[in-house]
């Protein structure tokens, strides 16, 4: 049977999901094409994962339809929807640890498929779209790219020509993003059917062909990419007006931390090599550099986390260095800390967001018993300051979407009233909407006296907001600049380690 080139790849019609009385996708259609890239667009919680799940075989649909080139078909596990061709990339990867690469690609293939014969069809897909891993290096020494690029191997090999992919770029560097781009579009060259969903507007536009948006699981417009623009999208995915400026706060500022010449070794390997540099309390002092450049260490050094081979760290005169965060705690200092790995450090995803602001304040509470009211009216504040989806203070964490736990978290943090916050890409997996009440919370806190140190990765947020941005290359600080003078270029040059500037 020869295709008629109008036949949607891949279509969902009316599908719909509800978990309880929350209806997350309601009669849901997208569609997308051989050799097109479809951009899933919408505010956290609008049902995007959810959608692809079903496409997956992971969610079972409560109503609607699935048809794959043009034909219903019913797909009741991840094994029925491989069958037709649909290979999914999650954001939590799930390869096996102490599995090589080539080891995870083979892994559950009918044993009919040879090891060679697969090895085989392996290479000719590393070589087709160039996929670089090395094939006998074991999962869990693989960086997050690396094993990205597994799980789209895993996906080719057992046949997908139908890609989807959730927020694949929130875990990766711009360099890696753009290497994964550059095999998409081969794939989609080749012909494959590709979903992307991502919240960053510029990689949208940059990638796709056509959008689908969606706001409370509903379609609610489908644009083609060279004919709209970000602000277009995030009017149709917010349902009114946004102003896409982020405003630079001035606050009087007074000392508050100081670092001088910090170092740290692990395993021989420097990770922060003679950091100097201060915040005042009202002010965001923005911090850019490739991912792995020391970031992390100083993050969790100041935040007593890992301790430092040398150098000093204060906080409101009090020497912070050697101290874990308890006694940094009982020092009076009152630290906010954000990482990098949000769902490794912080919250409990079987307790609901009440519990989970207990957990960080039971120390503040005198007395052996604990008081759940007045937890319970600041998980009320949170919930509806953030405008998390949905504003239920009684539901497990686990059950919120991406972005929501994520503002549960800096809610909790910002509910401690720090005097210094620390962020990690605290917008990653944000929408655009949240990520702006995320800017304006922190302008506020700097309003008020707080200083922030703020670790991000989009050049052009960090030359909005901050007040300086200090970049590091290599566990060292190659320049502290002015954010209202500074230009990409010069912090460009910087992250790679050119002081000359
Ligand atoms: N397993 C589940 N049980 C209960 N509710 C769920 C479950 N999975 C998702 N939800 C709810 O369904 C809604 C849609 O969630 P979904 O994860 O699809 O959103 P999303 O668009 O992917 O958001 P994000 O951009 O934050 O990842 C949310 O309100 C979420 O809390
Ligand atoms: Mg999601």
């Amino acid at each position: 049977m020869i295709e008629a080139p109008s036949v949607p790849r891949l279509q969902t019609i009316n599908l719909t999901k509800s978990f309880g009385e929350l209806r997350a996708c309601d009669g849901v259609s997208v569609n997308v094409n051989a050799g097109e890239i479809l951009a899933l667009l919408g505010e956290n919680g609008s049902g995007k994962t959810t959608l692809v799940n079903m496409v997956a075989g992971l969610y079972k649909p409560d109503g609607g339809e699935v048809r794959v080139s043009g034909a219903p078909v019913a797909i009741h596990s991840p094994t029925d929807a491989r069958r037709y061709g649909i290979g999914m990339i999650h954001q939590h990867f799930k390869l096996v640890e102490v599995f090589t690469a080539i080891e995870n690609i083979c892994l559950g293939m009918p044993r009919e498929s040879t090891r060679r014969g697969l090895m085989a069809r392996t290479l000719a897909f590393i070589e087709k779209y160039g996929l670089g891993v090395p094939l006998d290096m074991k999962a869990y020494r693989m960086s997050v790219a690396q094993k990205q690029t597994v799980e789209i191997l895993k996906a080719l090999v057992r046949g997908a020509d139908i890609l989807i992919l959730d927020e694949p770029t929130a875990v990766l560097t711009p360099q890696e993003s753009e290497k994964l781009f550059d095999i998409l579009r081969k794939m989609k060259e080749a012909g494959c059917a590709i979903i992307i969903i991502t919240h960053k507007l510029a990689e949208v536009m940059e990638l796709s062909d056509r959008v689908s948006i969606l706001r409370a699981g509903r379609n609610v417009g489908e644009f083609a990419t060279a004919k709209t623009n970000p602000r277009e999208l995030t009017e149709r995915m917010v349902g009114r007006k946004v102003d896409l400026s982020i405003e630079r706060v001035h606050a009087q500022k007074r000392p508050l931390l100081t670092l001088e010449d910090v170092s740290y070794a692990h395993a021989g390997v420097k990770l922060l090599d003679g950091v100097s540099f201060d915040v005042s309390g009202g002010e965001i002092l923005g911090v850019a550099g490739v991912a792995g450049s020391g970031q992390k260490q100083l993050c969790e050094a100041i935040a007593g986390l890992t301790g430092i081979t040398s150098g000093s760290i204060r906080l409101l005169g009090e020497e912070l260095a050697h101290l874990s965060p308890r006694e940094i705690y009982d020092r009076g200092v009152r630290l906010g800390f954000i990482p990098e790995d949000r769902l490794g450090m912080g919250l409990v995803g079987s307790m609901d967001v009440t519990d989970n602001i207990l957990l960080r304040e039971y120390r503040t509470q005198r007395g052996g018993f604990i008081r759940r009211k007045p937890v319970r009216r600041k998980a009320m504040t949170l919930v509806s300051d953030l405008a998390v989806v949905p504003p239920d203070i009684n539901r497990a964490v686990s059950q919120l979407s991406g972005g929501n736990l994520q503002k549960v978290l800096l809610g909790r943090e910002l509910m401690q009233s720090p005097q210094l916050l620390v962020t990690s890409y605290v917008v990653r997996g944000l929408d655009v909407n949240s990520s702006y009440t995320i800017y304006d919370l922190l302008n506020d806190r700097k309003k008020n006296g707080v200083g922030a140190l703020f670790i991000g990765e989009d050049l052009d947020v960090l030359l909005e907001l901050c007040d300086r941005i200090l970049v590091m290359c290599a566990g060292r600080v190659t320049g502290i600049l002015d954010a209202k003078h500074a230009t990409r270029a010069q912090i460009g040059l910087l992250m790679t380690g050119s002081e000359a500037v």
